[in-house]
């Protein structure tokens, strides 16, 4: 699958991560939908960038509207060839409070439905619009990648929340991209490690300072480009299939 000329449906695609995806593939000649919150800065985003990009609002947890907001994108540019599922949340929250009290559930819930299943929902419904596409030389009609987390291998102390979820992206890489390859589907997911993003912006500095000081090299936080670069290599090169790569300047996170 060539860049130039695809159609990509990313969400989260208003910000950090998503947004350099956009921008790089936008930059090679593709086109892209962003699918974001209704709060998100998609709107302008898309206003700004031309024709090639396209906005549609919709919360990816919200199970009765995903549906409508993929067909939607669909038409946007008239298909969907690669789906870049950046959306995603993250906050800290340790199992029990100081004093030894359970801390609320629906944390942890949360997490979930965002990363995990509304991930899944997107997927299972882009899947559906790509399944229509003519296969090309290859027998290829498209390509989803699932942005994870190192997070999802080492989580760190209060990631038990944040850590599940992206443990849930990297274990339905493979079996999704078994079940995808009978319609010439390939599933991908990346690992990013400390990227300069928003949502690193809720962190600490001197915590985000060591984070890159244990980066095996380079010592600098990775960018939203190197996102959109690994993606178009993943869209130009169909021998990769059903893998997460790791993303991470060969940080290992420690527990704290
Ligand atoms: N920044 C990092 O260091 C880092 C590291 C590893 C993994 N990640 C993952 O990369 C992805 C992108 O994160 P980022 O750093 O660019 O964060 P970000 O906060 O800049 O972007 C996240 C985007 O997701 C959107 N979003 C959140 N909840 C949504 C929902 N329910 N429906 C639709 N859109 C929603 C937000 O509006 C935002 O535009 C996330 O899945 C995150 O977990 C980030």
């Amino acid at each position: 699958m060539r860049v130039p000329g695809s159609v990509a449906l990313v969400t989260g695609g208003a910000s950090g991560l998503g947004a350099g995806v956009v921008r790089t593939l936008a930059d090679r000649g593709g086109r892209a939908v962003i699918l974001d919150l209704p709060s998100s800065s998609g709107e302008a985003m898309a206003d700004e960038m031309g024709e090639a990009v396209a906005f549609v609002p919709v919360d990816i947890a919200d199970a009765g509207h995903v549906g409508h907001a993929v067909a939607a994108a669909a038409e946007a540019h008239g298909r969907i060839d690669v789906l870049v599922n950046c959306a995603g949340i993250s906050s800290g929250q340790r199992v029990v409070s100081r004093d030894g009290a359970p801390n609320p559930l629906d944390h942890f819930r949360r997490h979930i439905e965002v990363n995990l299943i509304g991930l899944f929902d997107v997927a299972r419904h882009a899947t559906s619009a790509m399944a229509g596409n003519e296969p090309n030389d290859e027998g290829e009609r498209g390509l989803i990648v699932n942005i994870a987390s190192i997070a999802g291998y080492e989580g760190q102390v209060g990631q038990s929340a944040y850590g599940s979820s992206k443990a849930g992206v990297i274990g339905l890489t493979l079996p999704m991209a078994r079940d995808l390859a009978v319609w010439g589907i390939r599933v991908m997911a990346i690992a990013p490690g400390t990227m300069d993003t928003p949502m690193l912006a809720t962190l600490n500095e001197e915590f985000i300072a060591k984070l890159v000081d244990d980066n095996v090299f380079p010592h600098r936080l990775g960018m939203p480009a190197d996102v959109g670069k690994l993606v178009a290599h993943f869209m130009e090169n169909v021998f990769l299939n059903g893998e997460v790569v790791r993303l991470d300047a060969g940080l290992r996170l420690t527990s704290s």
